[in-house]
């Protein structure tokens, strides 16, 4: 007869929990999940590898190669990035010869552009490329002489500037656009020093499938791609300051970055950990800003008087309303009402101005912006 005491022994090993398989990190022996890359396993454990073509958000690329590591038994350093950790794997992220082969490839990269400054306005990833020259010294003189990527300064679109002579090829911007948006409006065109991001037929952005979203702008690590709303206050001298926010159009309720200088709202950026957007926003989110300071904006009830408007009080300006409705009403038909609801009201409002529509003027003419 079995014994019920090692039966129930055995199903309790059999439920724990597997240990997760081993590697060993710049001599730390760490744990990783199956399927997980070598670069995602250094960054939980604080490594500073570098990137350029690397977005979490992305599949991965392997096309900058300034995340290479090298791994014993390996001939040559792998693209971290794009290699999946393994048990039993050594890994190291920061020898002398890596470290000297990823400064050369920063010089190659900044080469056409060696005393390039980018304003942190561009995007938000703007600033990578920069970085990584100061954390490298590298100067960029050492390969000046060959040019790669023609800018559109004739695409004059009022969102997003392409200065492809800061480009470096990395098609973070063609993959965003690919992989998060859908859209698939901008290609690689051409190879080598010859390569060049554009659209279908080399049009401009406005003839394009573009949505001006805006998530290649953000992407960008060199400012190739740049906000150009948003650098229209590059020379305001006050400090750029990001205020955590939720955007007012829709209902989705998108996190966002409001950049302000000094009292001046000046550009937006996606949040990446916003959970509804997770870095994503569409136009109106990213670029539709200017009504909040605007000198036109409303900031009192106004009623139009002998063809002009002039302010008014709440109670003169809701009793015009509520007799406009009504003559409407009488002289049109209850159909003549027609109401949209806010998409960032609450749901009590909503609810009342539904009430207010439906059991007021018998109309079911009510409807809400979050369906635009
Ligand atoms: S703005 Fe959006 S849709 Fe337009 S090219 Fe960039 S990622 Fe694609
Ligand atoms: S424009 Fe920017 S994101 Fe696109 S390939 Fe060039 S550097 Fe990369
Ligand atoms: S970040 Fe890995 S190859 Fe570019």
């Amino acid at each position: 007869m079995n014994d019920p005491n090692s039966e129930l022994a055995s199903d309790l090993a059999s439920d724990s929990p597997t240990a997760l398989p081993t590697m060993d990190l710049d001599g730390q022996s760490v744990s990783f999940t199956p399927g997980e890359t070598i670069y995602e396993v250094s960054q939980r454990h604080q490594s500073n590898i570098p990137t350029l073509c690397y977005d979490d958000r992305l599949e991965p690329f392997g096309g900058c190669r300034l995340c290479v590591v090298e791994v014993e038994g390996y001939r040559s350093p792998v693209a971290s990035c794009t290699t999946v950790a393994m048990a039993g794997m050594q890994v190291r992220t920061a020898t002398k010869s890596i470290e000297k082969h990823r400064k050369t490839l920063i010089e190659l990269l900044t080469s056409e552009n060696p005393d390039a400054e980018i304003d942190p306005l561009s995007g938000a990833a703007s600033q990578e490329l920069v970085t990584l020259k100061k954390r490298y010294g590298a100067t960029g003189e050492r390969f000046v002489g060959k040019t790669s990527g023609t800018a559109r300064p004739d695409d004059t679109n009022p969102f997003i500037a392409r200065d492809y002579d800061q480009c470096i090829s990395c098609y973070r911007c063609v993959r965003v656009c690919e992989e998060q948006e859908g859209d698939y409006a901008i290609s690689v065109m051409n190879r080598g020093f010859s390569t060049q991001i554009t659209t279908e037929f080399g049009n401009k952005l406005d003839d394009s499938d573009c949505t001006f979203c805006g998530q290649c702008v953000q992407t960008c690590p060199t400012g190739a791609l740049a906000d150009r709303k948003a650098l229209r206050a590059k020379d305001l001298p006050e400090p750029i300051e990001a205020t955590r926010s939720v955007c007012p159009y829709c209902g989705v309720g998108c996190s966002v970055d409001l950049l302000s200088k000094g009292d001046k709202l000046v550009g937006i950026r996606p949040a990446r950990d916003g959970g509804a957007n997770e870095g994503a926003l569409c136009v109106k989110g990213q670029f539709a800003f200017d009504f909040v300071q605007h000198d036109d904006r409303l900031k009192y009830p106004m009623v139009r008087e002998d063809g002009k408007l002039r302010r008014a009080s709440w109670d003169e300006a809701l009793d015009r309303a509520a007799d406009g409705l009504a003559k409407a009403a009488s002289e049109h038909g209850r159909h003549s009402i027609y109401a949209i609801a806010s998409g960032r009201a609450p749901h009590e409002s909503t609810y009342t101005l539904q009430k207010l529509i439906r059991a007021s003027y018998g109309t079911n003419y009510i409807d809400n912006c979050s369906r635009a």
